[in-house]
């Protein structure tokens, strides 16, 4: 039984919550059309949805909002920002967006061109619907260790390097603008990937002339598991390992609304000068100013802080602790998960939890719906609703590994009441499990379907 680690900080300002009752969620899922994206906040109890802009700002980055420079260009916060990620990431340049995807988005738009192949571990859905939306094509490599989800390796989130370079000769490095790696690699699990991992992968891109761009999203909680897990880097600091880690790189797209601890947020960093140019013009176009890109000077601010308190060790040791506990109590109730428990949240094993539902019938819907139900929680599928994809050249589906359920812990949020609630809840859906029958679409667009599709159940 893992403990729960005490928090590193005490509570000054609360929000309240409330649980309506089971017979109001079952009439509100149903006008959800089965899809908790399109539930009310205020009807859900526990919001274990995501981990991204949801978590609580720290007193110093309240104050930091309060010291935000709100000139159009040059301001202070900027200056602020930049000296905190030089010292961090260590790239020439960047520039502010309003969170990741525009990031993505930018990179794409000047780097993609209809036919070109992108390689990650895993992309995220929005990394991919943006390869995609530019006619790209996204693909993912992730190790060989990922297949299995009960095996212990500490670094799934690896890429398979030889399949990295099979592509490379399959396709042709200039059919390569980029290589990406996703850290922690959150379509897989969480899963964080080793510096040897990363060195190799920047080692063959580089062969090959290809740059190497990060998702940085959860990049401080790869730092910890590096410095936990990995041999030779257990004396390093949470900086020093970042700094390592990007040192291989070319560029990073990053979500602040995770990793840097605000409630929105990120941006795009590079050492090309030709690239920045570029990367410049599409901002000013999309975004905004080459100094604020989208955001206001105050949440410059705040990211610059949050940048550096999530390197600080004994916050970290609280964050993936609080995980690692929540993933005693699904193993205690009976639940398969990824092993083992990655950075920010558990990711239930649906498909093997409910084998009676087909992958087209959506197992991870059943258990989301249910944890909805039953206990007012609300969490969110990464199996087939969310990364099953038509192949672009074949048009054939192509599914992913899992079909998975994640409970993403929002940062410095629920306390150890909480998360025991959580399982108390899962224990209560196992006793009933084989009972469930799935759901069938009855609407859904285009592109990143699991936001506004329609269900109804089988
Ligand atoms: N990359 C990864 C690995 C992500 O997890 C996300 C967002 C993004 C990029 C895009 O960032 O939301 O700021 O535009 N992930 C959120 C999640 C939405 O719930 O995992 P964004």
């Amino acid at each position: 039984m893992t403990n729960y680690p005490p928090e590193p900080f005490r509570i000054k300002a609360v929000e309240p919550i409330r649980r309506i009752s089971r017979s109001e969620r079952e009439v509100v899922l149903k006008q959800a059309h089965y899809n908790v994206f399109n539930l009310a906040a205020d009807d859900v109890y526990i919001d274990l949805m995501t981990d991204s802009g949801t978590g609580a700002m720290s007193d110093r980055q309240w104050a930091a909002l309060m010291v935000g420079d709100e000139a159009y260009a040059g301001s202070r916060s900027f200056l602020r920002l930049k000296a905190v990620i030089e010292q961090i990431f260590g790239f020439a340049h960047f520039v502010p967006t309003h969170q990741g995807r525009a990031a993505e988005n930018i990179l794409c738009a000047v780097r993609v061109q209809p036919g070109h192949v992108i390689p990650n571990n895993a992309h995220f859905d929005t990394t991919q619907g943006n390869i995609l939306a530019r006619g790209g094509r996204p693909v993912d490599l992730p190790a060989a260790e990922a297949a299995d989800p009960a095996a212990d390796f500490p670094f799934k989130g690896n890429m398979d390097t030889k399949a990295l370079e099979a592509l490379i000769s399959e396709v042709g490095a200039e059919a390569i603008p980029f290589g990406m790696m996703t850290v922690t690699n959150n379509a897989s699990g969480g899963q964080p990937v080793s510096m040897a991992n990363l060195q190799t992968v920047s080692e063959i891109l580089h062969k090959h002339h290809i740059p190497l761009f990060i998702d940085a999203c959860r990049y401080a909680e790869n730092a910890y598991f590096i410095q936990q897990r990995e041999a030779g880097w257990g004396d390093k600091s949470l900086p020093e390992i970042a700094c390592a880690m990007f040192a291989l790189a070319d560029g990073a797209t990053m979500s602040a609304k995770k990793d840097g601890l605000v409630n929105i947020g990120g941006f795009f960093a590079m050492n090309d000068d030709e690239l920045f140019r570029d990367v410049g013009n599409e901002l000013i176009l999309r975004e905004g100013f080459l100094t604020y890109g989208g955001l206001a000077g105050r949440d410059l601010d705040a990211m610059a802080v949050g940048l550096q308190e999530a390197l600080q060790s004994d916050y970290q040791e609280y964050r993936v602790g609080q995980v690692a506990y929540l993933a005693d109590l699904v193993r205690q109730a009976g639940i398969p998960i990824i092993e083992p428990p990655g950075g920010h949240a558990i990711y239930l094993d649906a498909g093997q939890f409910l084998p009676q539902i087909p992958r087209d019938k959506f197992p991870g819907l059943s258990v989301v719906a249910e944890l909805f139900v039953q206990g007012g929680i609300r969490s969110c599928e990464l199996g087939s609703i969310a990364f099953a994809h038509p192949d672009p050249a074949t048009g054939e589906v192509i599914y992913p590994p899992f079909e998975l359920v994640r409970l993403a812990l929002p940062r410095r949020v629920y306390t150890q009441a909480h998360l025991d609630f959580v399982g108390d809840t899962l224990a209560g859906i196992a006793r009933y499990a084989d009972s469930l029958r799935g759901f069938r679409i009855t609407y859904q667009p285009k592109l990143m379907r699991h936001f506004t599709a329609h269900f109804e159940p089988v």
